[in-house]
């Protein structure tokens, strides 16, 4: 049981749209936390209001009603306490690996020394030793999104906000991305709230996965991942909990994915 949520989000509304443009309800008094130190993801069927959510939590995107506080407070706008992935790489193209990095360090009081090797440190946590001065366009994706999350971590957030950071990978890095966030995550533990539609992504790396319904996303159940830590790919998915577990997300999942598919397409 968590006594002191990281992040919690209360009640929260997001509702698109002006005057002129029909109104999207895009999530809908939708609740749920973050405990410190707890890796939580959220799954659910395309255009539920994930990524939405996401924005809001990390202060790029104005809440229509409720709250989100991160310890006890609401969030007034973007902060260097949450750092973000996305999918899509969002690196500079016009800077090497480790100016990508150290850019998140701009506005830190650390001497020029520290930074050095608090870059260093996290180019070896993500193993991209040797790569210090290539340029993203020199980088395959894995290796980008590799300097994405070092970037996110380098600055030591209390946590981290991922949208579907392995989505646009092949099977095989993502793979490998995902057994690196584990084991940097087990080793650094720190606050993450992850989107993704990979089930077993989300069963690999969460303590709890919250599945949304179909828009307007709400929370339509809660999971608690109750599979031993330390967790590695191959003895993790081979654990019978594990089928199990899957089993049960994707019933749930499944069956929002059929009801926005049955849904007529006008906006709420
Ligand atoms: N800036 C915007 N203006 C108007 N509507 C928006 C905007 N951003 C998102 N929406 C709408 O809000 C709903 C939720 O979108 P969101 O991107 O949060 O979904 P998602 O769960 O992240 O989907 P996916 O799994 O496909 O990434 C969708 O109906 C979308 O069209
Ligand atoms: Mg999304």
């Amino acid at each position: 049981m968590v006594t002191s949520p990281k992040l919690q989000a209360q009640h929260v509304w997001k509702i698109f749209g002006d005057r002129r443009d029909a109104e999207v309800v895009a999530v809908q008094d939708l609740s749920l936390y973050v405990g410190d130190n707890e890796f939580v993801s959220l799954v659910g069927p395309s255009g539920c209001g994930k990524s939405t959510l996401l924005m809001m939590a990390a202060g790029l995107e104005p809440i229509s009603a409720g709250d989100i506080l991160i310890d006890g407070r609401p969030i007034t706008g973007p902060g260097a306490d949450r750092g973000m992935v996305f999918q899509s790489y969002t690196l500079f193209p016009w800077l090497s690996v480790e100016d990508n990095i150290r850019f998140a360090l701009k506005k830190s009081s650390l001497p020029r020394s520290e930074q050095d090797a608090l870059v260093r440190e996290h180019i070896q946590l993500v193993g991209l030793n040797g790569f210090e001065r290539a340029y993203p366009n020199q980088l395959s994706g894995g290796m980008r999104q590799r300097v994405a999350i070092a970037r996110a971590l380098v600055y030591k957030p209390q946590m981290l906000l991922m949208d579907e950071p392995f989505g646009a990978l092949d099977a095989q890095t993502r793979l490998q991305m995902q057994e690196l966030l584990l084991n940097v995550w087990q080793a650094h533990r720190t606050t993450v709230l992850f989107i993704t539609h990979d089930v077993e992504e989300a069963l690999l790396l969460s303590d709890r996965i919250y599945v949304m319904t179909a828009r307007p996303g709400r929370i339509k159940a809660e999971i608690v991942v109750d599979l031993p830590r330390p967790r590695n790919l191959l003895e993790t998915e081979s654990d019978p909990r594990f089928a199990a577990l899957r089993r049960q997300v994707l019933t749930l999942i499944r069956e929002e994915a059929q009801r926005s598919v049955g849904a007529p397409m006008t906006p709420v």
